[in-house]
């Protein structure tokens, strides 16, 4: 029995030198889809030196199980929480930040849970953070500028403004930082309602206000492989900026790509940014001043985000060709 003991400590020794000797990455948003993929690049590397600490409200969820089952280290943990942030960020090498827009609708709190990353990063000591952010449109387009409406009293593109904006606070707080910018998720066409619409002529659908303009975008499980591949660098990577794409599409280009995938004819619809706000869903307003901020600044926004750049990073980077073939029959056709 005394044995059995003995035999099971030094198990659990070896588990936690295995551990310690890893450096630990702790991923918010570990069972969504940037932190999700993060999580599993890191889990598939079978040479890594790194280890996988997943971040989620409820370790007893079935995605946060999953990971667990994967190999990961799950820590509860919530943004709205810096005590839990602490806890959750203590000993990591690493943190990948990012905030959640689409749950609460409202910058400030994108904001404020952007402080408490930064602020549990400082002072657990974290080495490298991976800050996930989008441009201060207002830098581009001031509240001043009525091309398009402001929204909530002082944003333009309120989900993107809050985290340009937020970028600051690491700087601020003196956290050592890569401001990984993202882009459109091609994943959008699954979960956000985008996929392709039976239009009034009967024909599979594609409605976007991007004119002619090309759109930096992206499969949303290359952006946690690519911050895998920055935490990989690791100190050079400190203090810049990454633009990451997989594409620069425009609308027809992307219809073209689903009409091909789909066996089926799709078309795009250009409409004005005014049309596309005013079609009342939640956010519309929001993603209408954002698709005109990436048609009207598209060569910045391009720029911005290198293609070539990003494979550089992450050699697996999919195009929209290849990320439809992967998942083309997941998406809803209305
Ligand atoms: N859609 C796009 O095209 C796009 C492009 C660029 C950037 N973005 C930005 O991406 C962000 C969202 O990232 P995502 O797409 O990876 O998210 P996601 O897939 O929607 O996942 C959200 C995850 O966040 C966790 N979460 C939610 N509230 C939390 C809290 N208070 N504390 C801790 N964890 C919390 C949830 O995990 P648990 O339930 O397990 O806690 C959930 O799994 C948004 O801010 C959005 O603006 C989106």
């Amino acid at each position: 029995m005394a044995e059995k003991k003995k035999t099971a400590k030094k198990a659990d020794a070896k588990t936690d030198k295995q551990k310690t000797d890893k450096k630990i990455t702790a991923v918010v948003g570990a069972t969504g889809a940037q932190g999700g993929g993060l999580v599993r690049a890191i889990l598939n590397d079978k040479h890594r030196s790194f280890a996988a600490r997943a971040i989620t409200r409820n370790p007893n969820s079935e995605k946060a199980k999953a990971l667990a089952d994967a190999g990961a280290e799950v820590i509860a943990g919530d943004v709205d929480d810096i005590k839990s942030l602490k806890k959750a960020f203590d000993g990591a090498h690493g943190a990948f930040c990012v905030t959640f827009f689409w749950e609460h609708l409202k910058p400030e709190k994108e904001l404020s849970h952007a402080r408490n990353m930064a602020q549990a990063a400082k002072d657990a000591g974290v080495h490298h953070v991976i800050w996930s952010t989008l441009e201060d449109t207002r830098k581009s387009i001031p509240l001043s500028d009525d091309r398009m409406p402001t929204l909530m009293g002082k944003y333009k593109v309120p989900h993107f403004d809050a985290k340009g904006e937020a970028d600051e606070i690491f700087k601020e707080l003196g956290v050592p930082t890569t401001f990984l910018l993202t882009s459109f998720y091609w994943d959008n066409f699954i979960y956000f309602g985008m996929g392709p619409k039976k239009g009034a002529n009967g024909k599979l659908t594609i409605t976007l206000p991007l004119s002619t303009k090309k759109l930096a975008s992206i499969a949303a499980e290359d952006i946690g492989k690519t911050a895998y591949a920055i935490f990989e660098q690791g100190d050079e990577m400190i203090g810049k900026t990454v633009g990451i794409a997989g594409g620069h599409l425009t609308g027809a280009q992307l219809a073209k790509s689903l009409s091909k995938a789909l066996g089926q004819e799709v078309v795009y619809n250009a409409i004005s940014p005014e049309t596309y706000r005013s079609f009342g869903f939640t956010g519309a307003d929001d993603l209408g001043n954002m698709f005109q901020f990436y048609s009207e600044f598209e060569q910045d926004c391009c720029d911005a985000r290198s293609i070539s750049e990003t494979k550089s990073l992450n050699p697996e980077l999919l195009t929209f060709d290849r990320w439809l073939g992967q998942n083309k029959d997941r998406i809803p056709l209305g």
